[in-house]
């Protein structure tokens, strides 16, 4: 008899044999930072993901454990852990999508930018494995602040010569998914219903709902405008104070997570018509970088969409948006430059 280990990696390789041989499509997915609040329940939803055929759980600690854990889940995905920075190569080789929310996150009282210091150098060095080894990857960068975190990958890749403008998305879903339902529960609908476009980047006033271009066409009174924008900025910082020093969003982010990879995977399997907002390159205002609505495909961000027609409290907002992102992307970009 082998050895267990190579039993279970035999099984393991029949069974992604097995997919690849029925045609069936499968993305190989990483995710760095695995073992954390956001990391966890995003890896078991992945895992149920039927578009992922292979699944890299990548932490500096825990990874083991979790990856056992998840491994038992009797779905499609074969699962593989990988633990500390000498593993990071082998967890990224061959990935198509890598989902990045490892970091510090915020305590009550911190701003996103106060993570900068601790998780600038993290995403550095990641994105500078995926520069080594999967360049060709699709990036979703979770870890904050995201207005920063994402300049910063694109510095790196531009050092390594691999940017691709295209394959970086700062996810940004967690500002719609919120939007989504805030909204809806002051229309009186269900929140699959709605569809609230988030623009700017995430953080703050960079965070900056359309209220103007809600689908269904709706109308708010000036208090509904204001109460809706403040809670959609602030909706990270609720959840914050009510976690009251355990950290920030995990359960609801993992969700949104899922639901943007999911949406990068099936472009890559080349559906039409997924369109999302994300924060990525963008020449939609003088930034370098801006979230808007994109259409993505297979090859990534394969159109960014312009803002549509803008009110005048949008407008008054867009500029105070500009004003903070100018400086975190400037902050991000001479991190890596200087
Ligand atoms: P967490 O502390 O629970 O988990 C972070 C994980 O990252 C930990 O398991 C840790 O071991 C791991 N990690 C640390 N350094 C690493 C490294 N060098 N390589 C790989 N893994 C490493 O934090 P969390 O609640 O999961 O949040 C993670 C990040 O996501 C934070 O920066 C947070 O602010 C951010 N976040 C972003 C959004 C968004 O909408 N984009 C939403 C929520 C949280
Ligand atoms: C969020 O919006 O929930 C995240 O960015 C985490 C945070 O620090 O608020």
């Amino acid at each position: 008899q082998p050895p267990k280990s190579q039993m279970e990696e035999g099984s393991v390789l029949r069974r992604a044999n097995c997919r690849a041989k029925g045609g069936a499509p499968g993305f190989r997915v990483a995710i760095l930072g695995a073992a954390g609040g956001i990391g966890q329940p995003l890896a078991m939803l992945m895992k149920m993901n039927p578009l992922v055929s292979v699944l890299h759980l990548y932490d500096v600690v825990n990874a083991p454990g979790v990856t056992a854990d998840i491994s038992h889940m009797d779905t499609g995905a074969v699962v593989r852990g990988f633990l500390g920075q000498q593993q990071l190569e082998a967890a990224l080789t061959g990935m198509d999508l890598v989902i990045i929310p490892a970091g510090v996150p915020r305590k009550p009282g911190m701003t996103r930018d106060d993570l900068f210091k601790i998780n600038a150098g993290i995403v550095k060095t990641l994105c500078e494995g995926i520069a080594k080894c999967c360049p060709r990857a699709i990036v979703n960068l979770i870890s904050n602040p995201v207005n920063s975190t994402v300049p910063i990958a694109a510095e790196v890749f531009k050092k390594a010569g691999t940017y691709d403008p295209k394959r970086l998305l700062g996810v940004t879903m967690l500002d719609v998914v919120r939007a989504n339902t805030f909204v809806a529960e002051v229309l009186g609908l269900d929140p699959r219903d709605v569809d609230v476009p988030v623009v700017g980047g995430h953080a703050g006033v960079t965070i900056l709902p359309l209220l103007s271009q809600v689908k269904p066409p709706s109308s708010f009174t000036q208090e509904e405008i204001n109460y809706l924008t403040d809670r959609i900025q602030n909706g990270g910082t609720e959840v914050v104070e009510a976690k009251a020093g355990a950290g920030s969003a995990t359960l609801s982010m993992a969700y949104a997570a899922v639901k943007f990879a999911d949406a990068c995977l099936r472009g890559l399997r080349g559906d039409a018509g997924v369109v999302e907002c994300a924060f990525v390159s963008s020449q939609v205002t003088e930034l370098p970088f801006f979230a808007t609505k994109v259409r993505l495909g297979r090859t990534g961000v394969e159109e960014v969409y312009s803002l549509g027609p803008l009110n005048e409290y949008e407008r008054i907002g867009l500029e105070k948006a500009k004003k903070e992102l100018a400086g975190s992307i400037e902050k991000g970009v001479s991190f890596i430059r200087s």
